[in-house]
C-alpha cells in the first residue's frame, strides 16, 4: 500500500482541492473513474456526463480483433445486483484507435484502456498497438473475464500465468500497466504480489464473481451462457475484503470496485486501502451516479474536515481498539 503522504500535496486551489490523486504514475483529478464494460467507450454517455467531471474513463475491453460477444440474453437483474455474460463484444483495437479514442481525448479527463486476449500473444499485440499511442494514460489488464471460453481468467487465477503475463507486457509498453484481479481465486494477496513482482504498476479489482441464475419454469439458465459474472451492491462487501486483503499484500496502488453506489461505499473502500475507487453497474441504474460520486466525495472530504482524501488510505481501524 503506498503511503498515503506520499499521495497528499497535489490538491489544486483551494475549494477544489482534496481529492487529486497519482494513481500509478497516472496523476487524477479526482479518484473517481468508470469501470470497464459497463460506460462503453465514453460516447455513449455523454449526453448524461460530463466526462470532464471524471478522474479517468476505463474503456470497454479491447482485443485485437473485433468480437461478437456471447449470444443473447447476456444480462439478467439479481438480487441488488445483476448477471451478465456479455463475452467480451468489442470493436477491436484498430476501429478503436480510428472511431473511439478520438472522441476521449477531448475531454480532460485520464483515458485507461482495458485490454483483453485469448494467449500471451494477443495481449501483447494489443499492449504494442497502444504504445506510444497519445491520449491513453494507462491500460488496464483484464485477467479476470469470466465469460469467454479462452484467455482471461486463465491468466487471473494461475499465479505463474499472470506472471509471466505481465512480464511480457512490461517489455511491450510504455504505459502504466494495472492488472485487474479475479476474484474467483482463494488468495487474492498471493495473485496480488504476482502481479506486483512481475512488474505492475497498480492492480484493480474486483472483477465480477462467477455466478447461475435458473428459470425454474424453463429449468434453463437464464443466461445463454449457463454462468455469468456478478456484479452490483451484491458484491461489495467480497470486494471491500478483497481489497484490504490486496493491499495490505503490496505496495503499488489499488484501484477498489464492486457494488460502488456512494461516496460512504467508496469510503468503504478507501478505508480498505484503495487508493482509487471505479463506478460500474451502478451507472446502469443512475447513468450519473460517477459525477454524483465524485460531489460526494467532495462533500464528505469537506464534513470530516479532511485535507486529503488520501489521509483515509488503508484506514480502517481493526482489531479490539
Ligand atoms: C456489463 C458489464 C461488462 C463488463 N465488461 C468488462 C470488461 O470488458 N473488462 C473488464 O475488465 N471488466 C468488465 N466488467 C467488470 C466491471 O468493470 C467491474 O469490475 C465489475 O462489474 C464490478 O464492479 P460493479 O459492481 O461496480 O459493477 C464488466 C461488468 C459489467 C456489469
Amino acid at each position: 500500500m503506498p503511503d498515503p503522504s506520499e499521495l497528499q500535496g497535489l490538491a489544486g486551489p483551494a475549494g477544489l482541492a482534496g481529492l487529486d490523486v497519482d494513481f500509478a504514475g497516472v496523476r487524477l483529478k479526482n479518484p473517481v473513474l468508470v469501470a470497464s464494460g459497463t460506460f462503453g467507450y465514453g460516447s455513449e454517455l455523454s449526453q448524461e456526463v460530463d466526462l470532464n467531471a471524471l478522474g479517468g474513463v476505463i474503456t470497454k475491453g479491447i482485443s485485437l480483433r473485433p468480437r461478437p460477444g456471447n449470444p443473447p440474453p447476456r444480462i439478467v437483474e439479481t438480487p441488488s445486483g445483476m448477471l451478465n455474460a456479455i463475452g467480451l463484444q468489442n470493436v477491436g483495437l484498430e476501429a478503436f484507435l480510428n472511431e473511439k479514442l478520438p472522441y476521449l481525448r477531448r475531454f480532460d479527463t485520464r483515458v485507461i484502456v482495458n485490454i483483453f486476449g485469448e494467449s500471451v500473444d494477443e495481449y501483447r499485440a494489443v499492449a504494442a498497438g497502444l504504445a506510444g499511442v497519445g491520449g491513453v494514460d494507462a491500460l488496464e489488464v483484464n485477467v479476470s473475464c469470466p465469460n469467454v471460453k479462452a484467455g482471461g481468467i486463465e491468466f487471473g487465477t494461475d499465479v505463474i500465468q499472470l506472471k509471466s503475463l505481465v512480464s511480457a507486457l512490461k517489455g511491450s509498453t510504455d504505459k502504466p500497466l494495472i492488472v485487474k484481479l479475479s476474484p474467483n481465486v482463494g488468495r487474492i494477496a498471493d495473485f496480488a504480489r504476482a502481479a506486483e513482482d512481475a512488474g505492475a504498476d497498480g492492480i484493480s479489482l474486483i472483477n465480477t464473481v462467477i455466478g447461475m441464475s435458473i428459470d425454474p419454469r424453463t429449468r434453463r439458465p437464464r443466461l445463454a451462457n449457463g454462468t455469468g459474472g456478478l456484479s452490483g451492491p451484491a458484491i461489495r462487501p467480497i470486494a471491500v475484503r478483497m481489497v484490504w486483503e490486496a493491499a495490505r499484500a503490496v505496495k503499488i496502488p489499488v484501484l477498489g470496485m464492486g457494488g460502488i453506489l456512494t461516496a460512504d461505499d467508496a469510503i468503504e473502500f478507501i478505508l480498505a486501502g484503495a487508493s482509487a475507487v471505479a463506478v460500474g453497474t451502478a451507472t446502469f441504474v443512475n447513468p450519473r451516479a460517477a459525477p454524483d460520486l465524485v460531489e460526494g466525495l467532495r462533500r464528505f472530504v469537506a464534513r470530516e474536515n479532511l485535507p486529503h482524501i488520501s489521509r483515509l488510505v488503508g484506514g480502517v481501524i481493526t482489531g479490539n481498539a
